[in-house]
């Protein structure tokens, strides 16, 4: 059962497995109307003694996914920059970045249309907003920002290359991209390649699988009684693999094996 429904949203997007499905987002975003779903990446946690991100009760159920955004996008200070994040999802890791980092604007776009209606009705805060759109070709005129924030969604585009086209376009000047995504082990030279391409200054670049891998054990209990109480039986263990339930095979088993690896960097568009 569980082979053949990952297999079947396999090849309902062929290549690039069930991420790219954009009716897979919609879907997700559907099933929940509240807090429970307001992110959808596979979370960040230290590895040493760190002392823990310090967050309002409030947000302390959404620590790991928190985490992951706090990782990459405080690599820079954002505080008075303007800020896109594309891929934005149900838009918690940019009312985060909006609440804590201080920036001046943030905007959150992404494709899946339900993801963006729940944003504008579920987060009120000055300088912060959400517009539907595609990572691909971005409505907004070139040097529109100071740091452009892309957390897990790259992986889900048909044309990467020109996603980072938009990204060096949107970008002013001395500004920065913030950025963290999953590629398969073979994937990873031609990801590098495409990058390098961009022209854009590489500051940093970090490999974080297994600070991922230990946010998907330290939450996997939490995962899993969520999805106990809000999927449909019959698509239970689909979503055990897509939420990378300690155990299971696709995401949290290829992070632990080497086939998959998360990346965070921090690049600069150089300034002409
Ligand atoms: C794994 S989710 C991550 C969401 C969010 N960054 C987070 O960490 O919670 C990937 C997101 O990318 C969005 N996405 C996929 N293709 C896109 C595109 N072409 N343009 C913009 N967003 C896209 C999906 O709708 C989904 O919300």
């Amino acid at each position: 059962m569980l082979r053949r429904s990952v297999g079947f949203v396999n090849r309902a997007v062929p290549g690039l497995g069930y991420f790219a499905s954009r009716r897979w987002f919609e879907y997700i975003s559907s099933r929940d109307s509240g807090r429970d779903m307001l992110f959808m990446n596979y979370g960040f946690a230290p590895l040493a003694d760190d002392a823990p991100l310090n967050l309002r009760s409030e947000d302390a159920e959404h620590r790991y996914f928190i985490q992951l955004y706090h990782h990459v996008a405080s690599a820079i200070d954002l505080r008075g920059q303007d800020v896109l994040e594309v891929g934005c999802g149900r838009g918690g890791g940019t009312a985060y970045v909006a609440r804590y980092l201080q920036p001046r604007s943030i905007l959150g776009v992404d494709l899946a249309a339900n993801a963006i209606a729940f944003c504008n009705s579920h987060y009120r805060l000055d300088g912060l907003r959400f517009e539907r759109g595609d990572a691909q070709d971005l409505p907004f005129p070139d040097a529109s920002f100071d740091a452009l924030l892309n957390v897990e969604s790259s992986i889900c585009y048909p044309d990467v290359p020109r996603f980072f086209s938009e990204v060096v376009r949107l970008l002013r000047p001395g500004g920065h991209f913030l950025y963290a995504d999953i590629r398969n082990r073979e994937e990873l030279a031609g990801w590098a390649e495409q990058l390098a391409a961009t022209g854009l200054e590489l500051l940093e670049e970090e490999n974080i699988t297994p600070n991922v891998l230990r946010a998907l054990e330290l939450d996997s209990e939490r995962k899993q009684a969520l999805i106990d109480r809000q999927v449909p039986l019959l698509l239970r263990r689909t979503f055990k693999e897509f939420a990378g339930l300690q155990g299971s095979d696709f995401f949290y088993g290829a992070f632990a094996n080497g086939e998959k690896v998360y990346k965070r960097f921090l690049f600069r568009r150089p300034v002409d």
